[in-house]
C-alpha cells in the first residue's frame, strides 16, 4: 500500500512512518520542517521524503505527475507550537487540510486526520481530561488517549 504522512518529521508523522514501513508500506513524507526535524527521517529507508508546505497550490500537481495512486493518506502536519503565529496556524491548519482533503479525493485515498482541537475550552491550558462546547454540546475530551465522549 503507499501512503502519504504529512508532517512525517513531526513526532506523531515519524512514529506512525516508521511502522507503516516496517509492515512493508511504501511510505511518502511531506514536511516543511517548522518544527519537525530531518533527523526524525534517518529510519526511513525506503520513503520518498519531500519538503513542502502542505498549503503548496502546487502540491497536488507535484505528486500527481510522480505518483499514480495513493491508497491512504495519514495527516498529521500541523502549526501549534507558536500560539501566536495565527498566520501560520490559518495557512496549515485550515488551508492545508483542505488541499489534503482535496488531495484524498483526487485519489480516492483514505484520509486519517490527528486534528488539533478547535473549540472553546473552559479551562487553560488544557489539561489531560477536560469539558468543552462544540456545536452546542458538551464534550468531555482526552486529548493523549483521543476519546471524546458526546454529552447533549
Ligand atoms: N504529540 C501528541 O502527543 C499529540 C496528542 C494528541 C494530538 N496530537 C495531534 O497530532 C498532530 C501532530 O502532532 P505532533 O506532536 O506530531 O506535532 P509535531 O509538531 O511534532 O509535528 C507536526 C509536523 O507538521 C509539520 N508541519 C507543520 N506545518 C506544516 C506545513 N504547512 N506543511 C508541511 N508540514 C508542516 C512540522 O514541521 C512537524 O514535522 C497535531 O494535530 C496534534 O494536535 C498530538
Amino acid at each position: 500500500m503507499r501512503v502519504l504522512v504529512t508532517g512525517g518529521a513531526g513526532m506523531v508523522g515519524s512514529h506512525v512512518s516508521e511502522l507503516l514501513e516496517a509492515r512493508g508500506d511504501e511510505v511518502i513524507t511531506v514536511d516543511n520542517f517548522t518544527t519537525g526535524r530531518p533527523e526524525h527521517l534517518i529510519n526511513l529507508i525506503k520513503a520518498d521524503k519531500i519538503q513542502v508546505s502542505i498549503s503548496n497550490d502546487n502540491l497536488i500537481d507535484e505528486l500527481a505527475s510522480r505518483y499514480s495512486h495513493i491508497n491512504a493518506i495519514v495527516h498529521t502536519a500541523a502549526s501549534f507550537a507558536n500560539g501566536n503565529d495565527w498566520s501560520d496556524h490559518i495557512n496549515t491548519n485550515i488551508l492545508g487540510t483542505a488541499l489534503i482533503t482535496r488531495l484524498a479525493q483526487k485519489y480516492n485515498s483514505r484520509l486519517i486526520y490527528f486534528k488539533l482541537l478547535f473549540a472553546m475550552a473552559l479551562i487553560q491550558p488544557l489539561s489531560q481530561c477536560h469539558w468543552i462546547i462544540q456545536d452546542n454540546q458538551w464534550l468531555l475530551v482526552m486529548p493523549f488517549l483521543r476519546l471524546q465522549a458526546n454529552f447533549t
